[in-house]
């Protein structure tokens, strides 16, 4: 019964808040964990740069006040998910990948600026190695396969953040149209590699040109968009 109470309370705390505080703020000098944060940068890790990786970092705190889940789109060996797993609290973080490499190889929109080295296969990693980072961290569900058929495992769910780093034109088109519509409003969808990769570009400013909201090219290489607030 306290817990059910309790549970109201914080929805309707959640609710107020998200209804009236527009903006976000981020003070890294007195963030509690900013020295984690530089813990775990430090260890030989990840394919998101330092700016990247403490803007996920610091996101899945503040996005913990939006309602809705978290999702990460291509996790490789689950380095770029510690940032995210770091500060989700009690959110679920949904990880979708193959664990087998990379789907198929570059397509025609992924000419030029796409890393050439990527072909059907490489990145693969196993399941239970990621697993086996990540294993510290609470509340994971893994979506094993294709992106097109693992998505319907949640399809009637709503996020609050998602990352998406697929590297290639249509699986990056496939995740930014399934999550958009899933998105609660002032949640974000962060993309990675925005900036160099032309794939991932094009699918996005493709997706984007007729939404309300614009992509923020961050520092290094992430495009990033928050949902609109009707
Ligand atoms: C660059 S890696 C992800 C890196 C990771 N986010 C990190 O921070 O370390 C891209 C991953 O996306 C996965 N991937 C690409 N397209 C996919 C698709 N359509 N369905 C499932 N996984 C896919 C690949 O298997 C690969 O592991």
């Amino acid at each position: 019964m306290i817990k059910k109470i309790k549970g109201i309370i914080s929805a309707k705390i959640t609710s107020f808040y998200w209804k009236n505080h527009r903006s976000i703020t981020v003070r890294h000098k007195n963030e509690k964990g900013i020295e984690r944060f530089a813990e775990l940068y430090g260890k030989p890790t990840s394919v998101q740069g330092k700016g990247e990786a403490l803007f996920l970092y610091t996101m899945a705190k503040k996005m913990q006040k939006v309602p809705g889940n978290y999702a990460e789109c291509g996790v490789y060996k689950g380095f770029g998910a510690i940032f995210i797993c770091e500060n989700k609290g009690a959110k679920i973080l949904h990880l979708f990948d193959t664990f087998n490499g990379f789907p198929t190889g570059q397509g025609k929109n992924d000419k030029k600026l796409s890393l050439k080295k990527y072909h059907q296969g490489s990145l693969a990693i196993s399941l239970e190695t990621v697993k086996k980072t990540l294993s510290s961290y609470k509340n994971l569900v893994y979506h094993t396969g294709v992106f097109s058929e693992t998505c319907k495992e949640v399809e009637n769910h709503k996020f609050a953040m998602v990352h998406i780093d697929f590297d290639m034109y249509e699986s990056m088109k496939q995740a930014i149209e399934f999550f958009y519509p899933r998105i609660n409003p002032g949640g974000i969808m962060i993309l990675h590699d925005y900036r160099f990769f032309q794939g991932v570009q094009k699918a996005a400013n493709e997706f984007f040109a007729d939404k309300t909201e614009t992509i923020i090219c961050w520092n290094e290489t992430q495009g990033i968009i928050f949902k609109a607030r009707k």
